[in-house]
């Protein structure tokens, strides 16, 4: 007889993207930024270390929420951390869905969402985007037990991004939060953060793995009024941010320049990834973030990701069931972007039977 729950003997658990420890890889496959993050960060982290870490870290990160603060116009109280935005994520499910209550979220989207539910003991719903990238009404169709939304924005796998005045109209039809998920939206030209005063329902949540370049330090944020922010305050870890973490993630959010001139180096780079792309015959949606999503339904596309694996070429193979499949490539440095689309052309087929099964 198990000890543990049954839920969670009967969920299969999310799967993260490969992280090779040995051997060099060109590793387009979890949406790492190819740079490395702003001096200030290493600085930062080694005045932490020349100061000890005997105590414990400031339960809140004051001194990040300050420097957020600044940067986005929101108060300090308006902001809550935590070790990277999956650990918000999971925050945010703690507090607001129930056991056996509905969380919903838009199909494809990012798959943890769906773990979060099943590990809470509640339901999920996935609904599908529209052929042009949008929600309809069934993304906001009342339901008694609905008591959270997810919305990555920009959308993982696709990278495509709903506009803030959408978001608004979703989160003010909605009868539950609305957590808009921005992991990736320093790379595209608009945000939801304003949305936070205008309508309590909406929560922004914002990672530094991507666009800060410090996947590796796990930091993440989130926005909200007050009077939530007090609310998930208790179902947090006491100290879910360590000394380390708060010093790098303060450091980084204050280097506006490193941010910008990251920013368009990625943005120009996936500017050419995509037409490359376009150009060996794949569909490619418009971009947001720091991936592209290709597809192409006449040939097999798991073949292609093994073999540019077997050469040491790591992009994201996904499949989703009545849905389709697609290849999700980071966007990389301009070397690494090349390496890639020079194996990927000898890849693919002149015609769909030329891959061997
Ligand atoms: C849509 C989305 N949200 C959140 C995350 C998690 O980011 P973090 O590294 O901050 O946990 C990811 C990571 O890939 C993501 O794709």
């Amino acid at each position: 007889m198990s000890y543990v729950r049954g839920q969670i003997v009967g969920m299969a658990g999310y799967v993260p993207g490969e992280q090779p420890q040995a051997g060099k890889f060109i590793k387009l496959n979890t949406n790492e930024n190819p740079y490395p993050c702003s001096p200030a960060v290493t600085l930062a982290i080694q005045q932490c270390l020349q100061q000890g870490l005997t105590r414990y870290p400031d339960p809140l990160a004051t001194a990040f929420r300050q420097a957020a603060s600044d940067q986005l116009g929101v108060p300090p109280d308006w902001i809550l951390c935590g070790n990277g935005s999956d650990d918000l994520l999971t925050i945010l499910t703690r507090t607001f869905v129930d056991p056996g209550r509905l969380l919903r979220m838009p199909y494809p989207s990012y798959i943890l969402y769906r773990s979060l539910a099943e590990i809470q003991g509640a339901r999920s719903q996935e609904v599908r985007f529209r052929p042009d990238w949008t929600l309809g009404a069934d993304f906001v169709a009342p339901d008694p037990d609905l008591r959270l939304a997810f919305l990555p924005n920009p959308n993982s796998p696709t990278g495509t991004i709903l506009r803030p005045e959408q978001v608004l109209e979703l989160a003010r039809q909605l009868p539950c939060p609305l957590v808009v998920d921005e992991a990736y939206v320093d790379f595209a030209d608009q945000h939801c953060v304003p949305l936070v005063r205008e309508c309590e329902r909406v929560i922004v949540t914002r990672t530094l793995s991507k666009s800060y370049a410090l996947a590796g330090l796990r930091f993440g944020f989130l926005v909200a009024q007050p009077h939530l922010i007090r609310e998930m305050v208790k179902v947090k870890d006491s100290y879910n941010c360590d000394a380390l973490s708060i010093a790098g993630a303060t450091a980084a959010i204050s280097d506006v320049d490193w941010l910008n001139e990251n920013r368009s180096r990625i943005v120009s780079a996936r500017r050419r990834l995509t037409q490359e792309l376009r150009a060996c015959g794949f569909t490619v949606p418009d971009s947001h973030a720091n991936f592209v999503w290709c597809t192409r339904p006449d040939w097999e596309l798991k073949p292609i990701y093994e073999r540019l694996k077997n050469q040491r070429v790591l992009i994201r193979y996904m499949q989703y069931r009545d849905w389709g499949e697609g290849l999700r490539v980071t966007v990389g440095s301009d070397e690494q972007i090349d390496a890639f689309l020079a194996l990927l052309r000898c890849e693919l087929p002149a015609s769909p039977s030329e891959i061997p099964s």
